[in-house]
């Protein structure tokens, strides 16, 4: 059975680790996730960009493939369905088709009327028992055309949205989505740590984990990061484990044409990558 985030981050936050969310865009990479988190005992997030949702064929959809997996596979770990960077209608869609997890991204709107859209989904989401992450301070890069400058947040904002009765709080700290720049400033541990010294046990999402060293990371957690969001890393693998089998004329010998053979190789990738990041979050033993 899917459940709320919140639990298992407040126990990540506790325990000095963070939970992944690994975004998914089809049946591969669902089961890729949930089977990788299942053999290493780890809690998981399986995060849904409104692009991902529309291109799985809707968010039911999605909730019917994870659900008859978490069956069928038996998953007994504990997984999350998040809605990723929602807008104020899909954060509506999400919860009626039976998602355990939103975030609903106000961060383009000014912060009045983010405060105010945020405490109105507090209020549906505590009622269906489904945990909720809000965002201050866009996120930089480009996800599903959604262009933000990879800003730093302001820890009093911060505090002010946290203060609201979130369950967890994505803040920019200079990070982006998909690779980083080769002149990349790093992340800011200054304003992450300005924002958790004001918000107190609120647990903090990192964005665009793909490409952050592995030193940064471990930072991050130990001030107070509980999740990392994790999407591009995972197409990458998978894109290059598929074009190798490609290049070796593999898909021209015997069936191996067979959608079940030619994404085979992308599929043990996105494995692999997904295993290499529960080490490095230390959410490995911890479900
Ligand atoms: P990356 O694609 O950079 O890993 O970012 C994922 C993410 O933050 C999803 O919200």
């Amino acid at each position: 059975m899917l459940v709320s985030a919140a639990e298992m981050l407040k126990k990540a936050k506790a325990g000095h680790y963070a939970v992944g969310q690994f975004n998914i865009n089809n049946l591969e990479w669902t089961k890729a996730v949930l089977l990788t988190a299942q053999e290493n005992n780890s809690p998981v997030i399986l995060g849904v960009s409104e692009g991902a949702g529309k291109y799985m064929a809707g968010y039911k959809t999605v909730v019917g493939m994870v659900n008859g997996m978490l069956e069928e596979l038996k998953i007994t770990v504990p997984v999350a369905l998040h809605l990723d960077h929602g807008s104020y209608d899909a954060c509506y869609k999400c919860i009626e088709a039976g998602f355990s997890s939103i975030m609903f991204d106000g961060s383009h709107y000014p912060i009045e009327e983010n405060i105010e859209k945020t405490k109105e989904l507090v209020k549906v989401c505590a009622e269906k028992g489904i945990s909720l992450e809000a965002e201050v301070g866009s996120i930089g890069g480009e996800e599903d055309g959604v262009i933000g400058m990879g800003e730093c947040a302001d820890p009093k904002e911060c505090k002010m949205i946290a203060d609201l009765g979130i369950d967890f709080l994505a803040a920019g700290i200079g990070n982006i989505h998909g690779k980083y720049p080769e002149n990349w400033a790093g992340l800011s541990f200054e304003t992450l740590d300005a924002i958790q010294q004001l918000t107190g046990e609120m647990p903090l999402v990192l964005h665009g984990g793909t490409g952050i060293p592995t030193d940064m990371i471990k930072k991050a957690i130990d001030l107070g990061v509980s999740k990392i969001n994790v999407n591009t890393e995972c197409q990458l693998s998978f894109a290059a484990a598929t074009r190798k089998y490609v290049e070796e004329g593999k898909d021209q010998q015997g069936k191996g044409y067979d959608p079940r053979k030619l994404l085979a190789p992308g599929f043990e990738a996105i494995k692999e990558t997904v295993k290499e990041k529960m080490e490095i979050f230390g959410s490995i033993g911890k479900a």
